[in-house]
């Protein structure tokens, strides 16, 4: 219904096949009217799913009072996603242009072309490991800094490469950075991000030295360190 929905609104012409298959949803590659691509994120409303979400949506403001409901607590979760989109995209940060939402739906722009979506960090050789390094960093920084949020997930999996720009995907779980729990996330995508490319080579800035540069907005050298 949701996507008879998309398309009554003209939004999709068709939902043709499966990019990725996953534990809380799938995304498939639907075309606009025109025939252009788009990425259709359909999140499953299992159990599962359930308990992933809800300790995310339970602490966030933005959400109160569907705490107690399974359906709503999706539905909620993927307002929450299409927000967050939009956050980035209007502080000018590399994510996928949010289209529409509605019940367990996201409709966004599609990373990649016909043959293909675009490949994940992992499985990309890097020419130059510590020009993506900054570009990935920046997100963060700029991502607390101009959208004030924090993405909570970071990681080689949901960071997409196409023409050598990574394009930063799954930010249903992002959260404010006033959330209590901001900085231990803010934590752990840097720390997954510096582990991921200092076994690629790049030249990575220390944890501390970023967090620091973050919270107090010391900018003063390009030093770097291990
Ligand atoms: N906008 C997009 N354009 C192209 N491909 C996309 C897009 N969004 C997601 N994908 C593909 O779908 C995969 C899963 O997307 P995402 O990380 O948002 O979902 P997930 O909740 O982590 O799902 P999973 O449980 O499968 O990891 C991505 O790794 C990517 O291959
Ligand atoms: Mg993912």
């Amino acid at each position: 219904m949701t996507l008879y929905e998309f398309m009554k609104g003209g939004y999709i012409d068709s939902v043709q096949y499966p990019v990725s298959t996953g534990k809380e949803g799938n995304v498939f590659y639907a075309t606009d009217e025109d025939g252009d691509p788009l990425a259709l994120k359909i999140f499953r409303t299992s159990t599962s799913t359930f308990k992933k979400v809800a300790k995310y949506i339970e602490g966030d403001p933005r959400f109160r009072g569907v705490a107690g409901n399974r359906w709503k607590l999706i539905y909620a979760w993927v307002n929450k996603e299409f927000r967050n989109l939009q956050r980035y995209m209007e502080a000018g940060l590399p994510v996928p242009e949010p289209v529409t939402f509605d019940k367990n739906c996201l409709l966004m722009e599609y990373i990649g072309d016909e043959s293909g979506p675009a490949p994940q960090l992992k499985d990309v050789t890097l020419d130059d490991p510590t020009e993506m390094y900054d570009e990935v960093l920046s997100f963060i920084i700029d991502g607390w800094k101009d959208a004030h949020l924090v993405h909570g997930d970071l990681s080689e999996y949901n960071v997409l490469v196409w023409e050598d720009q990574p394009i930063m995907i799954d930010c249903g779980q992002a959260m404010t950075n006033d959330f209590f729990n901001a900085k231990d996330l803010l934590v752990r995508d840097i720390t997954n991000v510096n582990r991921f490319f200092k076994n690629r080579g790049a030249d990575v800035i220390g944890l501390e030295k970023i967090v620091d540069e973050i919270m107090n907005g010391t900018d003063d050298d390009e030093e770097e360190e291990e």
